[in-house]
């Protein structure tokens, strides 16, 4: 698919299709929709006044043009975005989404997408095209059969009137980041078999030399010599062995002053069958996904060695299957983590706290001053927040607002829950220092509790995305399977802290 940017005015612009933003409620004969209506001969006035369309968030109507009309484009879509006053980035991305889905699904070769601009006109630019690539990723790549084989050619993004360049800029990072969310959907998507801890690596070695990030993958032995006795306990039941993914992102004229290092951690747990404390069968296939966190850091890496920010940052993926076999941890075990802390394992199915352990206590020894973490660990949480808020919990409240924050501007939702000290009594074991599962109680809160024993030290904030990582159902703007959250996020972040 080709993108570009333009800024000509509508009856300009030599498409297939129009994709055009409707608020709710807003009248035909005033501004934008004055002028297109003309252009349309009377159309957008006629549907608005059957109103068979009122511009809800989601809501679209299709159209053929015949007859008196000045448009080049021979078919429009208007697609709704809810309240001009409640107008954000989320709804850009979410109104180019639909809008490419839509037309796609209608066969449609080249479309021109006009969102309203919301804030900076280059942003605007960034956030629809980002949208579109988003919406444009489908999960059956394995399909042979009847399979949906139809392709946009062209996709035109168009703020009338803004600044060209910073349009072109726009379409730019918009690639760049879609793209990066879709390569970490792609590996959540594929089946632990061909997504491996070392195809893992292997794919972070890719993104390193296509892109410029020094890469280290640390295997068993390295893991050995440095003592993570924790992640390696989760390995040990697999043939595959674990690797532990380095990437590292310094930018050309890096700070002189500052010696902050934020860093990225995720659970690369590539297939998780719960171990010797075997999971039920019922859904077992989705545990592919357990190391979308991993995958998180890889994508968000990959954009960053683009996007090339002003400030040095680590990514770090823990990666191993979690299986049973004669070899396998057994509950009961006690296993001593890299910081030299004892580890009563209770049930083997809480293995992502036992990675990740390992991994935030070599983040720190590599420099990381300030640590996100990310994680599909609890279903817990899926209780607690369903599949609309991803929680985050953590020491550093300013960090955790920082990413409440960020997500809100780029429309992922993170909803923080409590961590106060009591909750960590649930996790004091009788034979070792700590024990890896807190009781039935608080299950998110317990295992972040269990994390924060390994994040002394640092300002320290963990995201659970077990609940978000993965949508059971298609939206207009996007298919059914993994969800991308928290990319996003974590490119705002560092934008963010690359202006401070
Ligand atoms: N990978 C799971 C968490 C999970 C569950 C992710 C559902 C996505 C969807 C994790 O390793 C796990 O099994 N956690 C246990 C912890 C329990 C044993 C304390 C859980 O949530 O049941
Ligand atoms: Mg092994
Ligand atoms: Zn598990």
């Amino acid at each position: 698919m080709q993108v570009e940017a333009s800024r000509a005015s509508i009856d300009e612009l030599d498409v297939q299709a129009l994709a055009v933003t409707v608020f709710k409620s807003e009248k035909a004969d005033e501004g934008f929709l004055r002028n297109l209506d003309e252009l349309s001969g009377g159309l957008v006035r006629s549907a608005l006044d059957a109103e068979e369309f009122g511009g809800k968030e989601g809501e679209t109507a299709y159209f053929h043009l015949v007859g008196n009309n000045k448009l080049k484009a021979r078919r429009l879509l208007l697609v709704g975005v809810g309240e001009a006053s409640d107008y954000k980035p989320a709804n850009v991305s979410h109104m180019a989404g639909t809008a490419v889905r839509s037309l796609r699904s209608k066969n449609v070769k080249s479309i021109a997408v006009l969102p309203r601009a919301s804030g900076d006109a280059g942003e605007t630019a960034a956030t629809a095209v980002q949208g579109a690539y988003i919406a444009l990723f489908d999960p059956d790549k394995y399909r042979t059969v009847e399979k949906e084989e139809k392709k946009i050619d062209r996709l035109v993004v168009v703020i009338e009137g803004a600044d060209e360049g910073a349009l072109q800029q726009g379409v730019k990072v918009g690639a760049i980041v879609g793209e990066s969310v879709n390569f970490t959907r792609d590996l959540a998507n594929e089946p632990g078999a061909y997504m491996t801890p070392t195809d893992m690596a292997e794919r972070a070695r890719e993104i390193a030399s296509e892109f410029g990030l020094s890469v280290d993958v640390l295997d068993e032995a390295r893991m050995e010599q440095e003592g993570m006795g924790s992640l390696l306990s989760v390995a040990r039941g697999s043939d595959e062995p674990a690797k532990l993914i380095i990437l590292k992102y310094t930018p050309a004229t890096p700070p002189s002053d500052n010696k902050e290092l934020l860093a990225f951690v995720g659970k690369g747990v590539t297939f998780d069958s719960g171990g010797i404390s075997l999971k039920p069968g019922e859904n077992m296939e989705l545990m592919k996904y357990d190391m979308t966190g991993g995958a998180t850091v890889l994508g968000a890496m990959r954009a960053i060695a683009q996007l090339k920010p002003p400030i040095p940052i680590l990514g770090v993926a823990p990666c191993t299957e979690n299986l049973p076999s004669g070899k396998a941890t057994k509950p009961g075990d006690v296993v001593k983590a890299m910081t030299g802390k004892t580890i009563e394992i209770i049930n083997t199915d809480a293995e992502g706290r036992l990675i990740l352990a390992d991994a935030i206590a070599y983040a720190k020894k590599l420099g990381a001053t300030k640590v996100i973490d990310m994680a599909t660990l609890t279903g817990a949480v899926s209780v607690a927040l369903g599949d609309v808020n991803a929680a985050v919990l953590g020491t550093d409240q300013a960090l955790i607002d920082e990413i409440i924050a960020a997500g809100r501007e780029v429309g992922e939702k993170f909803w923080q829950l409590p961590l106060d000290k009591e909750y960590s009594k649930q996790i004091k074991s009788d034979i070792a220092d700590i024990k890896n599962v807190g009781g039935r109680k608080a299950g998110t809160i317990t295992a972040a509790a269990f994390l924060k024993e390994f994040a002394d030290g640092i300002s320290w904030a963990h995201l659970d995305i077990a609940g978000t990582a993965w949508g059971d159902d298609a939206k207009p703007y996007r298919s059914k399977g993994p969800t991308g959250i928290a990319v996003r996020t974590l490119l705002r972040i560092v934008d963010r802290a690359s202006r401070k």
